[in-house]
């Protein structure tokens, strides 16, 4: 904190709140989220409704075009991510030495989409017209699952599994993650899944590809800034958190011991909690339906510790409605779907791969960039630069 009077606000200048929270930046017609309602939207319909309906490619052109596909477009679709979820020979021959550096799943994804861009030849947004953003977002979409699940594979010691062009993107993914195909329950659980958490409003690592989508760098620039914000604990969070703290408590009856341990050390509860929701997720909701699929111990234990701590959390902390949000159930899901909890954040990627690339499609039909200013609170300039002793070979 600074001890420094703040240089007055220049005219024609307008102080936000911390965080900008709150403020309206730009005009968006791919979806939004209201948080007292327990509601959320791609174009013009539920975000929960088409995770019901549709299937990951039928989103996907929903949020890339407008409109959900007709059944043509919707072959055209998948047969050109079909084509595009092969990794590229150049980037199949370095993901082992990417994966050699690091154990973290979303590290290896964020400095392969860098290679992918230089090997694939991305230009700057500022100098492609629509059609050659619209094949670069594509190709980021479809391949950003291979690139994850051959990382998996190869920090296992395992042979990466090639795409396979005649399943859809959630069943393949699954599929070359765990080397086996998956029931069409497992499939179709994670698919809905990906579909509603492809989007969410502007949240900071949309907010962060929009920004460098408004310099005009290439799309794969914005991809690696988009999911390093993403990789921070207060964003992207950690469904694998929310999962270890089920395991932790262990039995039904040490929930409520355990929540009021946690909280009185003023830990956060994982799992708990919105910065936009003042109500229940929608998105919790839904996939406790989902996991209600599974005839498993977990999922009962799960709805039962939720209502747990939701009671005690009302009461600790009665000026804050706390629900479950979107992580808790998605941990429950992904568990019981084969996938192993160091591949959860880098799942909701693969989602939210669809939702940053639309935004930076937006973005980049905007010639404005974005250049917000901040307010001076250092020592009171101009100030007499101090003498300096010449620097002596
Ligand atoms: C998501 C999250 C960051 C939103 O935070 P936020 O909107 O900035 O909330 P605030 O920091 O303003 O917290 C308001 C109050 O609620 C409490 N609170 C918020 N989330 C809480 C949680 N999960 N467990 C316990 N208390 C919580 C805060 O301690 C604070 O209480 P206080 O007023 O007594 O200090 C926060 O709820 C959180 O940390 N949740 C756990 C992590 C998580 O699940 N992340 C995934 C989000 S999808």
């Amino acid at each position: 904190m600074s001890t420094h009077t703040p240089a007055p606000t220049p005219a024609g200048f307008v102080v936000v709140p911390p965080g900008l929270a709150k403020v309206v930046v730009t005009d968006t017609e791919i979806g939004d989220v209201r948080g007292d309602e327990g509601f959320f939207h791609y174009r013009q319909y539920s975000a929960v409704d088409l995770a019901e309906a549709v299937g990951f490619e039928e989103a996907w052109h929903l949020l890339f075009h407008g409109h959900l596909p007709s059944a043509s477009e919707l072959d055209a679709l998948r047969a050109e991510a079909d084509r595009l979820r092969v990794l590229p020979p150049a980037l199949a021959d370095l993901l082992p030495a990417i994966c050699a550096t690091t154990t973290d799943s979303l590290q290896v994804l964020r400095t392969a989409l860098s290679a992918w861009g230089g090997i694939t030849g991305q230009r700057p947004l500022y100098d492609a017209g629509e059609q050659e953003r619209l094949a670069s977002a594509m190709a980021a979409v479809a391949v950003t699952p291979t690139i994850l699940a051959a990382s998996h594979r190869l920090q296992r010691g395992l042979e990466p599994v090639p795409a396979d062009p005649g399943l859809d993107h959630a069943t393949d993914y699954l599929r070359m993650v765990t080397g086996s195909l998956p029931t069409e329950r497992d499939a179709r659980a994670v698919e809905q899944y990906l579909v509603s958490t492809m989007d969410h409003g502007f949240n900071a690592s949309t907010f962060t590809a929009r920004v460098i989508a408004s310099t005009g760098a290439d799309l794969a620039a914005c991809l690696v800034g988009a999911i390093g914000s993403f990789a921070g604990p207060r964003h992207g969070g950690a469904p694998s958190r929310a999962l270890e703290a089920l395991e932790q408590i262990g039995t039904p009856d040490r929930a409520e011991p355990w929540v009021r341990e946690q909280v009185g050390s003023g830990a956060r509860i994982m799992g708990f909690g919105h910065a936009v929701y003042r109500t229940h997720d929608p998105r919790s909701e839904m996939l406790k339906g989902v996991a209600r699929r599974w005839d498993d111990p977990l999922v009962d234990f799960a709805i039962g510790v939720e209502a747990t701590i939701e009671r005690v959390l009302a009461e600790l902390k009665p000026d804050r409605p706390l629900y479950a949000n979107v992580e808790y159930y998605a941990g429950v899901v992904m568990r019981l779907a084969g996938l192993e909890p160091s591949m959860f954040t880098p799942t909701f990627c693969v989602a939210r791969s669809v939702g940053w690339t639309a935004n930076v499609l937006e973005q980049a039909r905007d010639p404005k960039i974005i250049r917000p200013a901040a307010r001076y609170v250092g020592p009171p300039p101009p100030q007499p630069v101090p003498a300096r002793t010449p620097a002596t070979a």
